[in-house]
């Protein structure tokens, strides 16, 4: 649906997520014809440049970042003829005059956004500003990105610092995972689909395993992920997101707040983790000419996790008793993020000669390849007697849309930034949920800091530490494969 010509200040416009992610995202809406030609990107940051200067930085980041069969010549002029800059001095008083004087008038029923594409200690001093040289209007919108916190105290001092300028309601706080497709599509299968909801609960479920594993080390974010580690930078918010979206309730709309008040109410029924024992902690060495964490992030003596497996509970009605396995890490065997809903094997087997009833996995990919697998028991084809083996049922999205106008997956930030011109929220975090998935993550991470942990080494290339793998075995439970 094409929205209606908006004005978007891109705080930080000059920084790696504007050049990587924002402005790729926007040319793709305008290109596809959501964004209209009278929209307006105001990049803001601390660079000296002008409009032109900018242009350029934005039309060398489309090269960049965007696909060659995405980029003509007369989409790239259009949206390069949007984008505006203005020298802002966030922290200081300089520029914000000009950047009054960029925008057209209030009054206009053009949507306006702030995105403040800032590290975290710029948010509240950039909103107030924003709010006190009267830019944001009645109806302004202010954009956030994580990390949000980094522990409950200051994701409090956070929200309350966005409060003291805007409404909730005006207040988007990204988690990218969000707006990626199969991620969204977890909420068409679950509740467009009449199959799972009577099968989604204790009974039926035995466990939940929710994988992001990334192929990838730390490179050059080494310095900054060593004082935030897997557990704040994935679990924290994007497993944690996901995990919500498996076990909550339906909601009675598909709208902001109904969507958003289930979500908590799994945050909230997540047990404490008091037992060590369901968490196991690695990071990983080097071999040959692969640096190990601790030479990535500069950092020998470090202690930080690069690797984190737990093992969860949502202690409500639903979920009493099926545990949920969440684990995330870099330099893994491969790039991997997928749900696995593992249900309960047939209570007998009819078959003879031990015909083994194997157990159906439902499993959502998120990336790569999208799409979903079940897992079956089928009869091995012939005519020697009845075997059974396993099968799966496979549908690849991108298969089972073929013939659909467009097959790109859009990047989780088109959708994001789109629904932040629409004025929904629901895909944004509310500042309840955050300081919700904070208030469960600290204990343990204090609980940890206590003990004295080290992380487990593990190779890069592996699934990870061998105590992840315990977690499963002692349950008699073995985690999926992670393909390379
Ligand atoms: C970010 C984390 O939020 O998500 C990164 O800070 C991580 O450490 C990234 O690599 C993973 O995102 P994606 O979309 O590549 O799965």
């Amino acid at each position: 649906v094409p929205v209606d010509p908006f004005d978007l200040v891109v705080f930080g416009a000059t920084g790696d997520l504007a050049r990587r992610k924002l402005i790729p995202a926007l040319y793709h809406r305008m290109h596809d014809g959501q964004a209209p030609e009278g929209a307006r990107i105001v990049g803001a940051a601390r660079a000296d440049l002008d409009a032109d200067g900018y242009r350029r930085m934005a039309d060398a980041a489309l090269t960049e970042f965007v696909a060659p069969a995405d980029l003509d010549a007369a989409s790239r002029e259009i949206f390069l003829k949007a984008i505006d800059y203005v020298p802002v001095d966030i922290g200081g008083d300089d520029g914000w005059t000009a950047l009054g004087e960029a925008l057209p008038e209030h009054g206009s029923s053009r949507p306006r956004a702030f995105y403040l594409s800032l590290a975290p200690r710029f948010f509240g001093p950039a909103a107030a500003r924003v709010k006190s040289e009267g830019l944001a209007g009645a109806e302004g919108r202010i954009v956030v990105e994580k990390p949000f916190g980094h522990d409950l105290g200051s994701a409090r001092a956070l929200n309350a610092a966005l409060a003291g300028a805007f409404d909730e309601h005006h207040v988007y706080r990204i988690d990218h995972y969000l707006g990626k497709e199969t991620v969204q599509n977890l909420m068409a299968l679950r509740f467009a689909n009449a199959l799972f909801e009577p099968l989604w609960n204790n009974h039926h479920i035995d466990h939940v395993q929710i994988t992001v594993a990334e192929s990838v080390g730390v490179e050059g974010r080494g310095p900054y992920y060593d004082g935030v580690g897997a557990m704040r930078d994935m679990v924290q918010n994007h497993l944690l997101q996901l995990l919500c979206l498996i076990a909550m309730e339906p909601p009675a709309h598909f709208e902001p707040d109904a969507v958003r008040d289930e979500k908590v109410k799994v945050l909230r029924a997540l047990a404490p983790l008091s037992s060590a024992e369901n968490v196991v902690r690695g990071q990983y060495a080097g071999a040959g000419a692969s640096a190990s964490y601790a030479e990535d992030a500069q950092s020998p003596d470090s202690r930080t996790e690069s690797y984190i497996a737990l093992k969860a509970e949502v202690a409500n009605w639903r979920w009493s008793g099926v545990p949920f396995y969440l684990r995330t890490g870099k330099r893994l065997r491969g790039r991997m993020s997928e749900i696995a809903v593992a249900f309960k094997p047939a209570p007998h087997s009819i078959f003879p000669g031990g015909g083994k009833v194997g157990q159906n996995v439902l499993a959502i990919r998120l990336q790569p390849d999208e799409g979903i697998t079940l897992g079956m028991t089928i009869k091995d084809p012939g005519p020697g007697g009845l075997r059974l083996a396993p099968a799966v049922l496979d549908m690849t999205f991108a298969e089972a849309m073929r013939g659909a106008p467009s097959l790109r997956m859009p990047d989780a930030y088109e959708r994001l930034v789109m629904d932040v011109i629409r004025g929904d929220q629901t895909l944004f975090m509310r500042g309840d949920e955050c300081e919700a998935a904070w208030s469960w993550v600290d204990p343990i991470i204090a609980a940890w800091e206590e003990r004295g942990d080290r992380p487990a080494a593990y190779d890069p290339g592996s699934s990870g530490p061998d105590d992840a793998l315990m977690l499963l075995h002692r349950d008699g439970r073995r985690w999926r494969e992670i393909a390379p």
